[in-house]
């Protein structure tokens, strides 16, 4: 508990400015939804550790294990504050429209946000405050403080222009905003820190979490955002800190493939809501193009079958970096500290550090997400963008 408050407290320090903004009317449109392939000329990406690129080892260098090695050996030979050993889902992404990675919103030392800006923090939840206030509607609020500012830059000459490292005004409507995955945290916080039972997270914590994603959603429709990637939660029941955390260790609670069976049905349960929450917002956002990514399918997909990804069956649940316990993952002893181990081939592992997955396993999925795989509608920007080769 004492981490917790430590939490909180450093987050309060920052003292952001929150914004209130006024939502669009929600009048129904009976239009019918068309979705034109574009290609965005950048990316805004909203979520948790999953998509941060280092904005929590900026914000709180003293409580982020991401900041220590063996965290980005295999791709950065440094830690980024990225959770993993290189690169994320969202750097692939840029990498195959052939833009820089990222860059962390709140690390605007050498910034360039010509293509858009990660806003993305690790612990973020999309509603629930116990552990961290940075929430979806708190990183919209920094979004939006963004896009204030280049506007500013354009208003006041060319050349403050010319030499702006600020997304243009036309990127705003242009660019691919990826929501998610976003709301993990939330369930996770409701079962190990408010003590709720499964039952209870799915009736109270799941719709206020989904809510929380949509009004988001129309807030940056309001501020001119029309491409959107919403990206549903992967199987964590899967994860080697799930399964030593949640688990009695008794079989029954185990699937076929040694997941907790509670905790991927309650993602499920989420993801299902939020797919049908984004179905309805597309008849309240008339002109917006929206994809929904089924990471839950995706992620799956390799859990039951890793070899046909170059992954090792016998360590699909291990954690790489870590030490002891029945997957290599210990919560008192986590990666990032002092005589933990770090496996020798990374690229045979699913699992990184017990709750964050492998440059590996993210690239297979970018891979999957961008040829349309497990998106709807199945767009597939390889073909329709010439991208490169990731
Ligand atoms: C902030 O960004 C700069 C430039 O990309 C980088 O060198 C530095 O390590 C980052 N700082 C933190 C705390 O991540
Ligand atoms: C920029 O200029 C436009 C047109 O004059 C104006 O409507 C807008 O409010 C200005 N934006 C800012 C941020 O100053
Ligand atoms: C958590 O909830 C269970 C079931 O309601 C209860 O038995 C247990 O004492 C609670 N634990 C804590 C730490 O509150
Ligand atoms: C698996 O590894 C083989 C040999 O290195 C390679 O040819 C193949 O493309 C890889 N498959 C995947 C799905 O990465």
């Amino acid at each position: 508990m004492a981490m917790v408050v430590a939490i909180v407290v450093s987050f309060a320090l920052l003292s952001l400015t929150i914004y209130f903004h006024s939502s669009p009317s929600d009048s129904p449109s009976f239009s019918s939804f068309s979705f034109t392939p574009s290609c965005p000329p950048g990316f805004v990406a909203f979520g948790n550790s999953l998509t941060d690129t280092g904005n929590k080892l900026h914000l709180v260098p003293s409580l982020t294990a991401s900041g220590n090695p063996p965290y980005g050996r295999t791709f950065f030979q440094r830690p980024t504050g990225r959770f993993c050993d290189g690169r994320l889902v969202v750097d692939f992404l840029a990498e195959s429209f052939g833009y820089p990675f990222l860059y962390p919103y709140f690390n605007n030392s050498g910034a360039d946000f010509r293509h858009g800006a990660n806003f993305a923090i690790a612990g973020s939840t999309a509603n629930l405050e116990v552990v961290s206030p940075l929430t979806l509607p708190v990183q919209v609020d920094e979004f939006i403080l963004l896009k204030e500012q280049a506007l500013l830059t354009e208003n006041l000459s060319q050349s403050a222009t010319a030499n702006s490292q600020l997304p243009k005004r036309s990127f705003f409507k242009e660019a691919l905003y990826i929501v998610g995955e976003i709301g993990e945290n939330d369930l996770r916080n409701a079962i190990l820190i408010l003590n709720l039972s499964i039952p209870q997270v799915e009736s109270t914590i799941v719709p206020q979490a989904v809510a929380a994603i949509i009004q988001s959603a129309k807030r940056l429709y309001a501020e001119g955002a029309k491409n959107f990637l919403f990206v549903g939660i992967l199987a964590q029941g899967c994860s080697a800190y799930t399964v030593t955390l949640f688990s009695t260790h008794s079989p029954d609670e185990l699937d076929s493939l040694g997941c907790l069976k509670s905790f991927n049905s309650l993602v499920q349960v989420f993801n299902s809501q939020l797919q049908s929450a984004v179905e309805e917002l597309k008849q309240q956002i008339p002109g917006a193009a929206i994809v929904f990514a089924d990471y839950y399918s995706a992620s799956m997909a390799i859990f039951s079958n890793p070899s046909k990804y170059n992954f090792s069956t016998r360590l699909k649940l291990h954690a790489c970096c870590g030490i002891g316990g029945k997957y290599n993952f210990d919560p008192d002893r986590r990666c990032g500290l002092a005589a933990v181990n770090v496996c020798s081939d990374p690229s045979i592992y699913i699992n990184w550090d017990g709750i964050h997955f492998t440059e590996a396993f993210y690239r297979t999925i970018a891979k999957f997400f961008l040829s349309g795989q497990f998106l709807d509608p199945p767009i597939n920007l390889i073909n329709s963008c010439s991208l490169l080769p990731i």
